[in-house]
């Protein structure tokens, strides 16, 4: 079922068979995906809020949850306990509020704490039928939320589904920007764009008086991202506000860092077009 037709990747490619399938009923016109190679540094989040913020604009926008084992997208929508309509022609993604796609193992399990105890090997062709087999229908931005590593699923990712650049996360640490580096070695070596790095949990803010306190020192995450050798998108601080609110399942409402959003996702779709 290789449809150049569909395939987001089709005027840039000039692989004669890139063995990537495309469901004919879809019209994805670019895949972002997220990702680290370290875990617990806010991909999930910022999937969420890169495609809330893609939403705001006007644009039709998915959330392919790429962490089968431990998908948390539909918990930060408050979307754990929906259905989903699986037809014969495949199976139609959940609605968020606002009107976000989202197809995520957690749409598919009978409760949200059921674990999925599955080998490698099922688990890449779960992601692998995630983009085939559900009904994206025309979307602007899909966005791919990874799980952490740089292990079967990225693989799969980046071998199955035509993703226009990837995203890398990371925080400020030697130890992660050194495991960041993995991810971009990995994503250069599977020839997928690296459209730049977002330092999340870079700073804080002072409650009292509003001062920007960078605990780890002055243009740390320009350093970071010059170290890992890609263009930094932009800062993001530790915000209790989103924790709370993607604790609560109401990530879709959290608005304190529209501003660092919008240039964040101005970045990423100028780099996009490049
Ligand atoms: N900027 C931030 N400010 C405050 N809390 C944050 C921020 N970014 C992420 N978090 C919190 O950190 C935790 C981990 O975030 P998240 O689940 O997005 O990370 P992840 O990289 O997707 O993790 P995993 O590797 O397990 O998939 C969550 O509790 C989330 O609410
Ligand atoms: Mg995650």
């Amino acid at each position: 079922m290789a449809n150049c037709d569909s395939c987001p990747s089709k005027d840039g490619c000039n692989k004669d068979s890139c063995m990537v399938e495309n469901n004919p009923l879809n019209q994805v016109k670019n895949i972002i995906a997220v990702m680290s190679g370290k875990g617990g540094v806010g991909k999930s989040t910022i999937s969420s809020l890169i495609a809330c913020e893609l939403k705001n604009r006007g644009y039709k926008v998915g959330i392919l949850d790429a962490d089968i084992t431990g998908s948390s997208i539909p918990r930060l929508f408050g979307m754990s306990n929906r259905t989903l309509e699986i037809t014969e022609d495949g199976i139609y993604p959940a609605q968020s509020v606002t009107g976000v796609y989202v197809m995520s193992m957690n749409l598919l399990t009978e409760y949200e704490e059921q674990a999925v105890v599955w080998r490698g090997p099922l688990i890449a062709g779960a992601v692998k039928q995630f983009w085939t087999d559900v009904i994206w229908g025309d979307l602007d931005y899909l966005i791919v939320d990874m799980p952490p590593g740089t292990g079967d699923v990225p693989l799969t990712v980046m071998q199955s589904i035509p993703v226009t650049g990837i995203v890398m996360i990371s925080t400020p640490q030697n130890l992660v920007s050194m495991i960041v580096s993995k991810a971009v070695d990995m994503a250069r070596k599977m020839n997928v764009k690296v459209l730049g790095v977002i330092e999340n949990m870079s700073y804080i803010t002072c409650p009292e008086c509003n001062k920007k306190i960078e605990v780890f020192g002055e243009n740390a995450a320009q350093r970071a991202a010059q170290k890992i050798g890609i263009d930094l998108l932009g800062e993001l601080p530790l915000d209790n506000d989103l924790m709370e609110l993607s604790d609560e399942g109401r990530v879709e409402l959290f608005g304190k860092m529209k501003e660092d959003f919008k240039s964040i996702v101005d970045e990423i779709i100028n780099k996009m077009n490049k």
